[in-house]
């Protein structure tokens, strides 16, 4: 320790008196920004005390105190020893004190003072949750560097959860995560004192369980075939599960896992298809969304394979809660089976609903004869709840509500709030933080059935690679409102805390992602000039905006950016924002074309869907090219109809090529169109030199598409262009909506 910071320390009294958030206000502001989620009471002491190998550690429970070394080590690159003993230096002491902390497990009171930190808790889990302050509060820059003096400022802290189930939801179906990816997010929930770990198993697209009783279901289920032939896919056998569950179990996380019935089972289906309606056959989907082939409640046998199914996943996780799904179940196959129809009159129920409750109420009492509880998403509420059933709320609040008014526990987790899978630019930071998991329409006493929230992240577009991308900065919000959520919170002051924690996310190797829309691009064109104007408006703090104009991807040596860009000629402009050198969030590309058919006169015979409307009638021929997002303002929209258009381009011109681009989406019902037709003329009736160019894509793929459609024309010379493009108009018979109406996206007719 530095001699005036030892002197300092030396010379304070220590008093038990709390103040809370208002530490802040009594001259020590830099201190604590580490700490998310904040305490529920803080005192910040003078000076500060220095751990070096010189320290002891005193502990009543062994594991923990070899996690601590652990990650003493792993953060700070510091080997404390475990059997050093003496006064002369510094001792951290983890204390089991029964009076400590009243009933809550969780609760834990740490000091830091001159010679000693302590870690008082009634509870080994309190301790482990105290542990995660004191990590917090080592500098980030000792992390950074694995060296450094690690000084933790003296303080006082008293600290609770106010809600018990405070969580992650990860799919690791949509895209595999692998088992390491895991226990490291297992770490990263413990840091910010999340302790549950909701893990989707099984999902359309990938069944990723190993059940040694049936292994088609990973032979077959855990591998989907891609649109380019390729394999994807992954699963974890039962030993991966064991390690994973100890992992957690070390960490004080408790791990739920996920076997969704009787929708969203696409993938176990293609494996055994005698457990559907229609018997099959089936394929693992590549498609994202709502599938309508589920599990057939009519058939005895597929309740005893899920029992069978089940008895395995029981044997594997410890913990009391399995969570069954029972969300986005369509009811289509159950009306059209004989065996569901039989079902529904042998047990006097009132529809397919009530039949979704039955199949619910008959594996919620298996599970209940094993010592389980089960929890389901919201629909569950239609058909009718199983005693003791937990509901999680992902649709809105309301299912929590009803979920409480029926006397039922609840974990909060609306899309609203806590579906980080949806973009910043809908769900940011703020709003994040806004989120209370106890709706204030519920008295004191309902909202004692809530018993906590979950941060959510599906994985349709978000790949292990991208996680923590999605994840942060914003689960950090939701870690500090789960924890502590006080009536009067201040956002300013957790941004501030959140603007230090990015050096403690770059330490400790967390590629985090942007708080909110984190630029904004607008262009105008200017006829007099003959050049765009393009302007960016940056939507977070602390970020540096970079351009190319070369076609290269922006990183943190390319143009700064400071002022309007002028594009005066054809120019691909690629944005990229970064945070103290890191690249956060979405890259933009803007495309400027200085085409032919630029600002000239278009007529459209169908007209566009108003939400798509790429600016009106201009928006094809305006020289600005959309993102792969049909959102984005540059895309028009036909729904169920051709498109056709005849562009004026004012005078005869040389034409050369014709080139319309399209937007391949299934999940979102776009397809590209079956072929296109372009044609010129000179006097917009007759249109000879017709060119047809087929589409080559196949249209069953998850992938985003932008696609060109060139024609090409010797040198033609022409004032009037048609062009017309065949629409599938309904989605096609391998689609999950087949026969409902598809899209057609045009982003900009180019003429060369
Ligand atoms: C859900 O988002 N379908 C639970
Ligand atoms: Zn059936």
């Amino acid at each position: 320790m530095p001699l005036k910071t030892f002197l300092l320390s030396f010379l304070i009294s220590i008093g038990f008196s709390f103040s809370g958030l208002l530490a802040f206000e009594n001259g020590f502001n830099d201190k604590g920004k580490n700490l998310i989620p904040f305490p529920e009471k803080v005192e910040w002491l003078q000076g500060n005390v220095l751990l070096s190998d010189k320290t002891s550690i005193i502990s009543q429970s062994d594991k923990l105190k070899s996690y601590f070394i652990a990650q003493i080590k792993s953060f700070t690159g510091l080997e404390l020893k475990s059997n050093l003993t003496g006064s002369s230096h510094l001792q951290i002491i983890f204390k089991i004190n029964d009076q400590s902390a009243g009933s809550n497990k969780e609760a834990y009171q740490l000091s830091v003072s001159r010679n000693k930190i302590e870690i008082t808790a009634s509870d080994e889990e309190g301790l482990f949750r105290g542990m995660q302050t004191l990590f917090q509060l080592i500098p980030a820059s000792v992390k950074a560097d694995k060296n450094g003096s690690i000084e933790i400022p003296c303080c006082l802290i008293s600290d609770k959860p106010q809600f018990s189930w405070r969580g992650l939801h990860l799919d690791c179906c949509r895209h595999f995560m692998s088992k390491d990816f895991i226990k490291r997010y297992i770490d990263i929930l413990a840091y910010y004192k999340l302790n549950t770990f909701h893990w989707r198993l099984v999902e359309d697209q990938g069944w990723r369980i190993e059940i040694k009783r049936y292994p088609k279901l990973t032979q077959v289920g855990a591998w989907r075939k891609e649109a380019d032939g390729s394999l994807y896919g992954g699963f974890y056998t039962q030993e991966d599960i064991k390690e994973v569950v100890a992992y957690a179990q070390e960490r004080y996380i408790n791990i739920v896992p996920e076997i969704e019935m009787p929708g969203h089972t696409l993938a176990s289906l293609a494996a055994y298809p005698e457990y559907s309606c229609t018997g099959g056959p089936f394929e693992v989907t590549i498609m994202w969304g709502v599938m309508k082939d589920i599990y057939c409640a009519g058939n005895d046998s597929t309740f005893y394979f899920l029992q069978d199914v089940l008895d395995e996943v029981t044997a594997l996780f410890p913990g009391k809660y399995i969570h069954i799904g029972g969300d986005e179940a369509p009811k289509d196959r159950w009306k059209e089976c004989p065996k569901c129809q039989a079902r529904i009159k042998a047990e006097g129920l009132k529809d397919e609903h009530a039949l979704q409750g039955y199949f619910t109420k008959r594996i919620a009492g298996y599970l209940a004869s094993k010592g389980k509880t089960v929890i389901g998403w919201d629909e569950v509420l239609q058909g009718g709840l199983a005693p003791g059933m937990v509901v999680q709320s992902w649709r809105s609040f309301q299912g929590t509500i009803d979920a409480v008014k029926l006397g039922h526990y609840t974990i909060c987790s609306p899309a609203s709030h806590t579906y980080l899978n949806e973009d910043p630019e809908d769900l940011d930071l703020r709003i994040a933080y806004s989120f209370k998991p106890a709706p204030d329409d519920l008295t004191a006493k309902e909202k004692k059935f809530v018993l906590g929230g979950e941060a959510n992240l599906w994985t349709e577009r978000a790949p292990q690679e991208t996680v923590d991308s999605k994840l942060f900065p914003r689960i950090l919000a939701l870690a500090e409102v789960f924890w502590n959520n006080p009536q009067n919170k201040n956002y300013d002051e957790f941004y501030s805390r959140v603007q230090t924690a990015y050096k403690d996310l770059d330490a400790r190797g967390i590629k985090y992602g942007r708080e909110t829309k984190v630029i904004t691009t607008s262009s105008a064109y200017d006829n007099a000039k003959k050049e765009f104007l393009l302007t960016i408006s940056k939507g977070q703090a602390g970020i540096d905006v970079r351009y190319t104009i070369d076609g290269s991807d922006a990183d943190t040596t390319s143009i700064l950016y400071s002022e309007p860009i002028k594009i005066n000629k054809t120019t691909i402009v690629k944005i990229a924002a970064f945070r103290e050198n890191h690249f956060i969030g979405k890259r933009t590309t803007l495309s400027f074309d200085f085409h032919k058919a630029l600002n000239s006169k278009i007529t459209l015979v169908n007209k566009y869907d108003e939400r798509y409307r790429a600016g009106g009638e201009n928006g094809l021929i305006d020289g600005v090219r959309g993102t792969d997002n049909f959102h984005d303002g540059s895309w028009q929209g036909f729904e169920g109809v051709d498109f056709e258009c005849v562009i004026d381009l004012g005078e005869t011109k040389e034409v050369s090529e014709v080139s319309p681009r399209f937007l391949l989406n299934s999940n979102s019902w776009v397809f590209l169109p079956n072929k296109v037709e372009a044609s010129l003329s000179n006097d917009g009736v007759n249109f000879n030199d017709s060119q047809t160019i087929m589409n080559d894509v196949p249209q069953k793929n998850s992938e985003i598409i932008l696609k060109e459609f060139p024609a090409l024309f010797k040198n033609k010379s022409a004032r009037y262009i048609k062009v017309k493009a065949e629409s599938l108009k309904v989605c096609p018979d391998w689609h999950p909506y087949k026969g409902e109406k598809s899209w057609l996206f045009i982003d900009e007719i180019v003429v060369k």
